[in-house]
């Protein structure tokens, strides 16, 4: 019986980075129209963070966050 209601699986667990996309929009103000790229390994979580974090704490600070995704095409 699970006793905590709120989690079921490992699924149900988020990793807030409000640090790392604060500090990846420090970046970019720093260097306009300069890109940054990510590199990693599948499945550690660049996607997500771009959506969770990264993405709205664009938005906050009024920019439009345009995601593109190569592999759909
Ligand atoms: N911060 C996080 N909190 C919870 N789950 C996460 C987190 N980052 C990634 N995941 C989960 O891990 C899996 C792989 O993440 P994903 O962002 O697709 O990796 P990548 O883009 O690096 O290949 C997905 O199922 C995603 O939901
Ligand atoms: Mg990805």
């Amino acid at each position: 019986m699970n006793d905590n209601p709120g989690m079921d699986t490992f699924d149900d667990i988020e990793v807030s980075r409000p640090a790392l996309a604060e500090s990846y929009l420090g970046l970019l103000a720093a260097q306009p129209g300069r890109p940054l790229a990510l590199f990693a390994p599948r499945r550690v979580g660049k996607t997500y963070f771009l959506d969770h974090d990264l993405a709205p704490a664009a938005k906050r600070v009024g920019l439009v966050p345009v995601y593109a995704d190569i592999w759909l095409h």
